[in-house]
């Protein structure tokens, strides 16, 4: 069976195994799900997270779901838990379109056990389509870049928030595999620190040559000629090239548009919604205020009861993007005009 590490079956294909992201980079420990109150809690808890990676899961968790269901109400069932693991989290288009890939291959029938085969079938196709798409644009973003620069990167889409490479810093880890010198600064990514937890572990383990810094770092680097380029992830591209992605990375594009640096969006076609029409029409996720308050240390970060406002991500107008560089390659503006080409 073809699995990635952090994403997998069980041998009896009857639970779902994870790296619990949660715990990176201290600790690597790995769960088995096998209900959806456990599949729905570990996308909300960012035990596994990242658009790519939450349609794989997605993708997997109905079939698990569908291993686990009686054959005597199976389709209103898997239709009902296939409603609720597509709505887990609302922004990244990717979980809702895994999932209901792999219902809809359910749903064919003719039988629950066919179904269950058409199912499995349909969630490996996604994590081999994902693993292709992302050496894809690992290459095409590889080919804008040059032998001793540097790439800032906010959040993390990397393997673990894919299922190889990764979207963002798959051209870096593309680039080190080939013997090049790249750079790399990360944003840290108040709140969940995934630039801190995920993107300068896994770069690091790549043998990419990685800067952690605070989000509020990121103006004053540029400002010192630090960065040559900008590349991010997304979680859902409106077909005018408003792209939602991490709390910050809006930031980060108006900071790399005053200091004249190339901001690159690196993302599967799989997260352009083309039904959308711009960035005021995509669901943008409010977490957990206790997030900001205290979620890192022991002490309280902040007064009792302070109010916080935690939105986990933010679109970035499409006219701070320089390029969208897909799979099927690199989106320019008029973005009304290139996304739809693709
Ligand atoms: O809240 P998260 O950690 O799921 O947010 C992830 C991101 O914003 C990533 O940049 C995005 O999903 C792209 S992953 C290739």
């Amino acid at each position: 069976m073809n699995t990635i590490d952090h994403i997998r079956l069980s041998p009896a294909g009857d639970g779902l195994i994870i790296l619990d992201q949660s715990r990176l980079p201290g600790k690597a420990e790995y769960l088995e799900l096998t209900t959806l109150a456990e599949m729905t809690e570990a996308i909300q808890s960012l035990r596994v997270r990242g658009a790519p990676a939450l349609g794989i899961f997605g993708g997997f968790g109905l079939y698990v779901l569908a291993m686990r269901t009686w054959d005597r109400d199976f389709y209103e069932s898997i239709s009902r838990d296939a409603r609720v693991l597509a709505n887990a989290r609302p922004t990244a288009v990717n979980l809702s379109r895994g999932v209901n890939r792999v219902l809809a291959a359910g749903l064919e029938g003719p039988n629950p056990a066919r179904s269950r085969e058409s199912m499995l079938r349909e969630a490996r196709a996604i994590l081999d389509e994902d693993i292709a798409t992302c050496r894809a644009i690992s290459e095409q973003g590889l080919t804008l870049l040059r032998d001793g620069q540097c790439v800032l990167t906010h959040c993390n889409a990397g393997p673990l928030a894919t299922s190889k490479y990764g979207t963002a810093i798959g051209p870096l880890i593309l680039g080190a595999e080939r013997g090049m010198h790249l750079r790399a600064i990360a944003d840290e990514t108040r709140p969940l620190l995934q630039g801190a937890r995920l993107t300068s572990y896994e770069l690091c383990r790549a043998g990419v040559d990685v800067t952690l810094i605070c989000d509020s770092m990121a103006a004053w680097a540029m400002a010192q000629g630090m960065v040559d380029i900008c590349f991010v992830g997304c979680d859902r591209v409106a077909r005018n090239g408003d792209t939602a992605n991490k709390i910050g990375t809006s930031a980060v594009a108006i900071l790399a548009k005053h200091y004249g640096i190339p901001f690159y969006v690196l993302g599967p076609t799989s997260t352009l919604d083309l039904s959308c029409p711009d960035g005021e029409h995509i669901p943008i996720e409010l977490r957990d205020p206790e997030e900001i308050r205290s979620a890192w240390y022991r002490e309280p970060m902040a007064p009792e009861g302070v109010r916080c406002w935690n939105p986990a991500f933010d679109v970035t107008p499409h006219d701070l993007i320089t390029g969208i560089i897909t799979e099927r390659g690199i989106a320019r503006p008029p973005f009304e005009k290139s996304l739809p080409a693709l």
